[in-house]
């Protein structure tokens, strides 16, 4: 019998099990987390147990997950459909030896990193400036991978901004970049083109958007733009000096950037210092990945976690529910990262999966989630794993009473879904409220909360750069073991394609260049409704 059958006989003779019957055993809560150094990942509150774990840690050794983990850290090209490495952790651990097809590519990280602060530091002392003076703003140009990261960590580093502010504009809807360059001056805005490949028609657009707008207030346009990506023929041909390009390997895949080049508004914002932090939390992050035994190790956890929600006991969607508001836009992060990354359909070999590669990952801070969907998370029939993340302290000490209540809520929401109310606790507290009879059976039912309901808790100090890192780099892994264990390729995105494809063709005959003819008979008609009403 295959691990995979003998985790599903283990979950079928455990489902309707307590998962609070399992803190009889004192050290539950103990036994079933996982430390690197402050930070705490608590998966206690799930249903599994000893031979469940030991299940899902055959699972990962089948695999070979730890000879994956090798291959990847050493530049083989485990993205095989794109024949690639997937190096993106020699950008954050600069001291790497790393060679590629024979060439040690460590020289030119350390030079692009080095380039990079320079020029940070540049633009934040004000030796670099606009036409109208010190650079007062930064725009972010980029889409997926080339914005997510940096602008997901802009808002989770807030604490540490002392640059210029930045700016993000990915969707191509021109009512974004409208509204980001309205208030600002052209002649004190630098703007950085983030493209990995730099063919991007949503950036590519808003790239000439921002320069004809440039252009209407400054002489010399190209001199306030920036540019990263892997092709210095296309950023040179777009017009922008090979001093301003920060270029980086394709062995770096686009929602695996940040640690690089794409990272440089962040680190315009909070300085290279902060930003070195940042890329120190997650090459620690990196270290314990590869050398904490793997029932103590945070990613493969966390991963095989993952694997026993969703597709062991079947729950088709999982929440990342930061009880952080600076954290706001790490479930979008995390969308990309995960979905884009593992949600696919075939093996690295061709043949169709045996079983769905990944869920739905979505959520949404604490507390406002509770104010919103999680009627649905206590009392929806469908079960919905959560995942919590706590800082121990906020950022602001005036405000140290709004941080307990903050972890109160926290705490009490995991305990809420581990232990719910039964139908006698709630027609007790209905009784001392003076309800009997019918009415009381009636309104105690809807009161009732099954409970048994899994979570797990990241918890860390403080959200400090490093934290950040250690965070980013820890759902990096944990996409990488899911994926090693399902066996699929994380590295690739060819489900991207055909809506890329198919835009393109549409572009004419959305103008009326082009005929609908051929084209299906709703979009023929909705062709029709916007050439009519534009
Ligand atoms: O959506 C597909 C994708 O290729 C992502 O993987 C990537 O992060 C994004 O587009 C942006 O690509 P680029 O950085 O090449 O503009």
């Amino acid at each position: 019998m295959s691990v995979w059958q003998r985790l599903s006989f283990h979950h079928d003779r455990t489902r309707d099990r307590r998962i609070l019957d399992l803190f009889d055993d004192p050290k539950r809560a103990e036994g079933f987390s996982a430390r690197l150094g402050d930070m705490l990942f608590d998966y206690s509150k799930t249903n599994i147990d000893l031979a469940g774990r030991d299940l899902l840690l055959a699972l990962a050794e089948d695999a070979g997950v730890a000879a994956r983990r090798e291959a990847m850290f050493a530049g083989e090209p485990i993205n095989e459909t794109e024949g690639r490495a997937v190096l993106h952790t020699v950008l954050r651990n600069l001291d790497a030896s790393v060679v590629v097809d024979g060439t040690d590519v460590m020289p030119e990280v350390r030079d692009t990193h080095a380039r990079m602060v320079a020029f940070c530091k540049d633009v934040r002392s004000g030796a670099y400036t606009g036409q109208g003076g010190r650079i007062t703003d930064v725009v972010n140009i980029g889409i997926g991978g080339s914005d997510l990261g940096p602008a997901m960590a802009a808002i989770a580093l807030s604490p540490y901004a002392d640059g210029p502010r930045v700016h993000f504009v990915s969707n191509v809807d021109g009512a974004q970049i409208a509204e980001t360059l309205a208030p600002l001056d052209p002649t004190t805005t630098l703007v950085i083109v983030a493209s990995k490949t730099f063919t991007t028609i949503e950036t590519m657009t808003n790239a000439e958007t921002a320069r004809a707008w440039m252009k209407s207030a400054v002489d010399l346009p190209a001199m306030q733009f920036a540019a990263v990506s892997t092709s210095a023929e296309r950023t040179a041909a777009f017009g922008i000096t090979p001093e301003r390009v920060f270029g980086f390997a394709d062995w770096v895949g686009g929602r695996y950037s940040m640690w690089g080049p794409i990272g440089l508004s962040l680190m315009l914002s909070v300085g290279p210092e902060n930003f070195d932090a940042f890329l120190a939390g997650g090459a620690a992050m990196d270290a314990h990945f590869r050398t904490a035994p793997l029932s103590q190790n945070i990613p493969v956890m966390l991963a095989l976690v993952g694997i026993w929600h969703h597709q062991i006991c079947g729950h088709a969607t999982r929440a990342v529910l930061p009880y952080d508001q600076r954290l706001s836009r790490l479930p979008a992060y995390l969308q990309q990262l995960e979905m884009e990354s593992n949600g696919k359909r075939v093996a690295m070999d061709g043949a169709t999966l045996e079983r769905t590669a990944g869920p739905v990952v979505w959520g949404e801070p604490g507390t406002n989630g509770q104010h919103a969907f999680y009627q649905l998370i206590h009392q929806g029939q469908q079960v919905v794993p959560c995942e919590f993340l706590l800082a121990a302290q906020g950022h602001e000490p005036d405000l140290v009473r709004q941080h307990q209540l903050l972890v109160a809520n926290c705490l009490a929401q995991s305990e809420a879904l581990l232990r719910g109310r039964s139908l006698e606790e709630a027609t007790a507290r209905m009784a001392d409220q003076g309800l009997s009879g019918a009415e009381l059976d009636r309104q105690a039912r809807h009161r009732v909360f099954p409970g048994n309901r899994p979570s797990t808790t990241l918890i860390y100090p403080k959200l400090t750069p490093f934290v950040l890192g250690q965070i980013i780099a820890l759902y990096e892994h944990r996409v990488f073991v899911e994926g090693a264990i399902l066996g699929i390729n994380s590295y690739d995105q060819w489900g991207v394609e055909l809506g890329k494809e198919l835009a393109t063709a549409l572009g004419p005959v959305v103008t009326g260049e082009v005929s609908a003819e051929g084209k299906d008979g709703s979009t023929r008609a909705l062709v029709e409704f916007v050439r009519a009403h534009a």
